[in-house]
């Protein structure tokens, strides 16, 4: 691939997914775009680019770009932001109008582990507390790659998927085993819902949401392109919602719009809100 083909390769995955490339991910292009070349009968990445240069080739540039992000995903992912949830989906319950649902959206949720390791908290919560129950919760997960959302919403997991994170006693019991697989009950995945959606878009057309989950996908993307997709997601976060990013990710020094929680990392509120009261430090 010479240096002029890299660099409009992976211009075209930045302008569309806000991923950055670096030099020294070459290999990752070859690797990842082999099969999309063997499929398209073109010898090497010079020769896709050639192809992207002329017209009609946004479906595959849009494919390309799918194929180079990183969809790497487990259930419980960090343990921490879940305990966290659990603690404030209650409090959240109380503060709120009976018949206002809870919105919870999974941004970028790749194959769906982080949006149901949320829906089984929510009927483990059920379970415990009727109250908790009748309240109607909805939760959201999106992503820009369609296979991975075509994953998630058939919410059937490998056994090496699931047991990365998960207890048994919750892999038995929000789970079915299929074979060697493992589908998730419908009455846990019933709150879940998945579409396509590009964090470079606006995302006030998705609504208002309580709690925002937003995990290892900012990693990606350079400086401006972070502060663009938080400044989205303060416009959508309820002023007591909640915004949990992921272990290697900070809002700040990158937005104004969002602050930390006091006494947790990775957790941020709209800036200039206030806490409910039994949440404070
Ligand atoms: C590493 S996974 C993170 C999955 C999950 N949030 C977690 O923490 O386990 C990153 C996901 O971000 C998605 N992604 C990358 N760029 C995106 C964009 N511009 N808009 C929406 N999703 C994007 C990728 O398709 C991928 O599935």
């Amino acid at each position: 691939m010479t240096p002029s083909t890299f660099a409009f390769l992976t211009e075209i995955v930045k302008t569309r997914s806000g991923g950055i490339i670096g030099p020294d991910q070459g290999y990752m292009l070859e690797t990842r775009l082999a099969p999309l070349l063997k499929r398209e009968s073109l010898a090497d990445l010079d020769a896709l680019a050639a192809r992207l240069k002329a017209p009609r080739a946004d479906a595959l540039a849009q494919e390309m770009t799918e194929l180079l992000t990183t969809n790497e995903s487990s259930f419980f992912r960090d343990t921490r932001p879940f305990e966290h949830l659990r603690a404030l989906l209650p409090e959240m319950h109380k503060a709120r109008p009976a018949g206002q649902p809870l919105r919870i959206w999974s941004a970028a949720c790749s194959t769906g582990q982080e949006a149901y390791s949320i829906a089984i908290i929510l009927a483990e919560l059920g379970e415990a507390d009727a109250s908790f129950k009748a309240r109607r919760v909805e939760i959201l997960g999106t992503d820009i790659t369609t296979a991975v959302l075509a994953r998630a919403r058939a919410g059937v997991f490998s056994q090496f998927e699931v047991q990365r994170g998960m207890p048994i006693r919750t892999l038995m019991k929000r789970f079915v085993q299929e074979d060697t697989r493992w589908r998730i009950r419908p009455e846990v995945a019933a709150p879940c819902r998945f579409e396509n959606f590009n964090l470079l878009g606006d995302p006030r057309r998705l609504g208002r949401f309580d709690v925002v989950f937003c995990r290892n996908v900012l990693i990606y993307f350079d400086v401006p392109t972070k502060a663009r997709v938080l400044g989205g997601i303060a416009q959508i976060l309820a002023p007591d919602g909640a915004l949990y990013l992921g272990a290697a990710e900070t809002a700040m020094g990158v937005t104004q719009a969002l602050v930390p929680k006091p006494g947790e990392r990775g957790v941020y509120g709209l800036a200039g809100s206030a806490e409910p009261a039994r949440l404070r430090a």
